[in-house]
């Protein structure tokens, strides 16, 4: 299954990829998440990522273009993988599809996970992430059982640093601008499928894995 997860910034792409994982046995690539941990590192890779991060703005197609290509090379991958947050732009959309023709191994799924903008404020403030695992939390709707502590791992929770109003206000904004338009460039190649993603985490899970499933059928 290849398959990638579309959706605005707290849709919950993240939290479904990792039930994913577990449920299909494929990786999740989030391009995010590699960004985060090249920041975190504080690699060059890191250092020029980190100014576009802060502002919320996309960080150059070239950059991440790049680390995907390299991502999608490795033995995991062969199974099928869950992109999260990539293709972000029409740009990264038609690149990705040219590397996938190259490997004779196009996209199966384009899933949205279709949140109200004015839910999303609220589930991204309230976003705490283990340092360790990078398990996803909500101090309001998915408190973890020990204050500021990993339930899965016991790692510490913290708080992404562009999980702040402004930086969310312009995420958003970029989203409508430059990814948004990606559900119509995958409903044009007859992938695109679309899951309602709020009410609980796990019916969420159980409706995604039912449109996965009928795919694969
Ligand atoms: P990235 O890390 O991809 O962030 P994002 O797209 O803004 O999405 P999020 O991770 O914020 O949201 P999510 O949908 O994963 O939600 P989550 O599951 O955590 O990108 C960050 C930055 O990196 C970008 O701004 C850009 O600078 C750069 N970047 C990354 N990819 C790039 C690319 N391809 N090109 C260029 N630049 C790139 O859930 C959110 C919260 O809601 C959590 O607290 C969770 O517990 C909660 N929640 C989840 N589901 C529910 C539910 N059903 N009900 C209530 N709460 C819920
Ligand atoms: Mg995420």
């Amino acid at each position: 299954m290849r398959l990638v997860l579309l959706g605005a910034p707290g849709a919950g792409k993240g939290t479904q990829a990792k039930k994913l994982i577990e449920k299909y046995g494929i990786p999740q690539i989030s391009t995010g998440d590699i960004l985060r941990k090249a920041v975190a590192d504080g690699t060059p890779l890191g250092k020029e990522a980190k100014s576009y991060m802060d502002k919320g703005e996309l960080v150059p197609d070239s950059v991440v273009i790049g680390l995907v290509k390299e991502r999608l090379a490795q033995d995991d991958c062969k199974k099928g993988y869950i992109l999260d947050g990539f293709p972000r732009n029409t740009a990264q959309a038609e690149t990705l599809d040219q590397v996938l023709a190259e490997m004779n191994a196009p996209l199966d799924v384009a899933l949205v996970v279709d949140v109200d903008k004015d839910d999303l404020m609220k589930r991204l403030t309230g976003r705490r992430t283990c340092r360790g695992c990078q398990q996803m939390y909500n101090i309001h709707f998915s408190p973890p059982k020990k204050e500021g502590v990993c339930d899965k791992c016991g790692g510490e929770l913290y708080q992404r640093d562009d999980d702040k109003e402004e930086t969310i206000k312009n995420r958003l904004d970029v989203y409508e601008r430059s990814t948004a338009p990606l559900i119509d460039y995958y409903g044009k190649k007859n992938i695109l499928k679309t899951v309602k993603g709020v009410g609980s985490i796990d019916d969420i899970f159980n409706n995604i894995c039912s449109i996965l499933d009928s795919q694969q059928s």
